[in-house]
């Protein structure tokens, strides 16, 4: 296993978080620079992703480095019957590092145990999704110049949900107090409670997303529900369709408020918000490169500086 993999955000301290934050806004002040040549950087998405494969081989691209991989799996010796174990074996013959995405929980960490290549998690299951979680954090310091003393709401599917998950538990470190807004059967898991709970982090859990809320938070991350999630999907109709944010839900909302979110979004989010000054979520995907740059450089263990 390579020490620097990152699958989990909880694999990074507060100190390595806020050095990746400080990386982060020196690749945006300058994003092209050659400090990867010679470097090959494997992409391997086992499941579906627009922002996320993108902004890292963007990343690796705009850093002089080469990119391999895939992002249809059906058309790798997988679908031959091929294990994850060997794909990662003989994928780590021919990179540095490995980015991957995986529909199974703990694949990443797996696949970390059997390389010694550094691999960064893009995503495993409901579990996590450390990669989206810098980019979150560093669009929290970005609009509100700090990651103390804020309201942050979560709003939508808090239980398959792994970007709330990553992000809630390195928020955590923080001084911030947390709504969760989700109905009983997407409610916020108890374990990720428990870490409020155990680290003295203030939380409301609400069922109604009221003007009360919108109006006290500082972060409104809104989030999709996700049907590939679902084993019932008469369950995901019943619950698809129940918390959807909309321009009027904004008129009494504090000045620095902005709306986050993971993206894609597909009705949680009316488009009448999208010219809103307090919609993010687009520059939340653009920040998405920096951070990124900062991860795989880091992963990578070279000094960006
Ligand atoms: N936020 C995110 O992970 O987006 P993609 O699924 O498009 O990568």
């Amino acid at each position: 296993m390579n020490k620097n993999s990152i699958v989990s955000i909880s694999d990074l301290s507060k100190k390595e978080i806020m050095r990746l934050l400080d990386s982060a806004a020196s690749f945006e002040a300058n994003p092209n620079r050659k400090i990867l040549d010679g470097k090959v950087v494997a992409t391997l998405f086992f499941e579906p992703s627009t922002r996320t494969r993108l902004s890292f081989e963007t990343a690796v691209n705009r850093l002089g480095g080469r990119v391999i991989g895939f992002s249809n799996p059906a058309a790798t010796s997988t679908s031959k019957g091929e294990t994850l174990k060997d794909t990662i074996k003989m994928v780590s013959n021919y990179a540095d590092l490995i980015v991957m995405r995986h529909y199974l929980e703990g694949a990443a960490r797996y696949a970390s145990e059997i390389t010694d290549i550094p691999v960064i998690n893009a995503g495993d299951g409901a579990h996590q999704h450390p990669s989206q979680t810098m980019l979150d954090l560093y669009s929290i310091l970005k609009t509100q110049g700090r990651l103390d003393d804020i309201v942050v709401t979560m709003v939508g599917d808090l239980k398959y949900g792994r970007t709330v998950h990553s992000l809630l538990m390195a928020l955590s470190d923080f001084r911030v107090r947390f709504n969760f807004v989700a109905c009983d059967e997407l409610r916020m898991p108890e374990e990720f409670l428990k870490i409020c709970r155990e680290k003295n982090i203030p939380y409301r859990c609400s069922k109604d997303f009221s003007p009360e809320i919108i109006n006290e938070s500082d972060i409104l991350y809104m989030t999709r529900v996700q049907r590939e999630r679902f084993s019932d999907l008469m369950e995901y109709e019943s619950v698809k369709d129940l918390y959807t944010l909309n321009n009027s839900m904004l008129s009494g909302s504090k000045p620095n408020l902005r709306i986050l979110h993971p993206l894609p979004r597909v009705n949680e989010i009316d488009q009448d918000v999208d010219d809103n000054p307090k919609a993010y979520y687009f520059q939340q995907a653009k920040n998405g490169l920096y951070a990124r740059q900062a991860m795989i450089c880091s992963a990578l263990g070279i000094d960006a500086d």
